[in-house]
């Protein structure tokens, strides 16, 4: 019997602390009417001083890892996507892979902003098609309230800590990953990006006096972006897969604002009752948000052996990338 790449198991971790709306409008001049009128957030998670990216990540995987019955050690390989690292250098997968004991791990990082889970996992399915490695570790995790700008109410509103993982692996044949595309669109770079702390603009007295290390965001050009790919993309990989919208049993959006995902639900016409939805609680959390909205449906018994799963993300690059999996578990 052939094989094919899946989902064996997938884990969350959210922080405890909630930041609600009205929290906020202490902060900026902003209002709790506002923010869930024009993005759906109401809430949001932040991690305590204490907590990193990494520490966020393990929680999530070893979630992910007891879902799936495989042991650290048998993993093959740790991807995280994230844009909020410890370090600069060394990468969060190496600090995750010596703390979770995976001794026989590779580790690597992967920049591509909100996109990263949907990245991450196409490596990781090519990975285990090829018959080159059998289980490998995919987290999306953010720690975006260390770059958010507090003083910023256009993009200090929607953004939450938290960390999603996945353990990929061989599944049966005919299940798992149908198809996938990654795109990206790197005229936008300029649209969301933290200005300072790379090469271009090494950190200086300058660069912090003036917001350099925060998110910088056009969000009117984000959302025109997001938009039009979001269902376009979606439609191409159907078409990949042969298969249509009427087909689809769960549709996972990235979760960025409730206006860009109700826009999506009217041009592909799907019913919204199959569109996981979560913004309400733990706003945009970039790279984690399609593995905490897999982990939560999962959990609530929403997805079933043999539905068609439809994923899709945009993010900083810009970037893009949607995948439809037949689910294996
Ligand atoms: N509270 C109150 N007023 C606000 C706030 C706020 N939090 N934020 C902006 N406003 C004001 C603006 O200043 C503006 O006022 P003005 O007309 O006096 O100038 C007014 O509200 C309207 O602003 P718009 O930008 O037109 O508001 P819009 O309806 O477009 O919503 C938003 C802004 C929510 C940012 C939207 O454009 C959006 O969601 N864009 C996409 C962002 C996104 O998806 N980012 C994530 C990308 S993924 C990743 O990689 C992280």
């Amino acid at each position: 019997m052939g094989f094919s790449a899946g989902i064996l198991g997938t884990g969350a971790c959210l922080p405890e602390k909630v930041m609600t709306n009205f929290d906020l409008e202490k902060l900026v001049d902003t209002s709790n009417e506002w923010i869930v009128e024009r993005t759906g957030i109401r809430e949001r998670r932040i991690a305590d001083p204490e907590t990193a990216t990494s520490d966020m990540c393990l929680k999530a995987a070893r979630a992910a890892l007891k879902d799936a019955g495989v042991k650290a050690e048998e993993l093959d390989l740790i991807i995280v996507a994230t844009a909020t690292p410890d370090y600069m250098f060394p990468s969060t997968a190496c600090i995750v892979q010596d703390k979770l004991g995976a001794a026989h791990a590779g580790a690597f990082d992967l920049a591509a902003g909100c996109s990263g889970f949907v990245y991450g996992f196409s490596v990781a399915s090519q990975m285990i098609a090829s018959g080159l490695y059998q289980k490998v570790l995919v987290i999306g995790a953010e720690t975006l309230s260390r770059i958010m700008d507090w003083t910023d109410r256009n993009t200090c509103v929607l953004f939450g800590d938290g960390a999603g993982a996945a353990v990929v692996g061989r599944v049966e044949d005919g299940y798992g990953v149908l198809a996938l595309e990654l795109g990206s669109k790197g005229s936008g770079a300029m649209e969301l990006y933290q200005p300072a702390g790379g090469s271009r603009r090494p950190a200086t007295h300058e660069t912090v006096d003036g917001h350099g290390h925060f998110i910088h965001m056009n969000g009117k050009e984000v959302y025109k972006f997001a938009a039009r790919i979001m269902p376009a993309t979606c439609k191409r990989v159907l078409a990949k897969a042969g298969l249509t919208i009427g087909d689809v049993d769960m549709l996972f959006p990235h979760q960025a604002n409730q206006r860009i995902i109700d826009n999506a639900v009217k041009h592909l016409k799907i019913d919204p009752a199959k569109v996981w939805v979560n913004i309400d609680k733990y706003g945009n959390t970039s790279a984690a948000c399609i593995p905490i909205c897999l982990t939560e449906a999962q959990r609530e018994g929403r997805l079933h052996k043999g539905d068609n799963v439809l994923v899709v993300a945009f993010g900083t690059g810009l970037t893009w990338g949607s995948m439809l999996l037949k689910w294996a578990k």
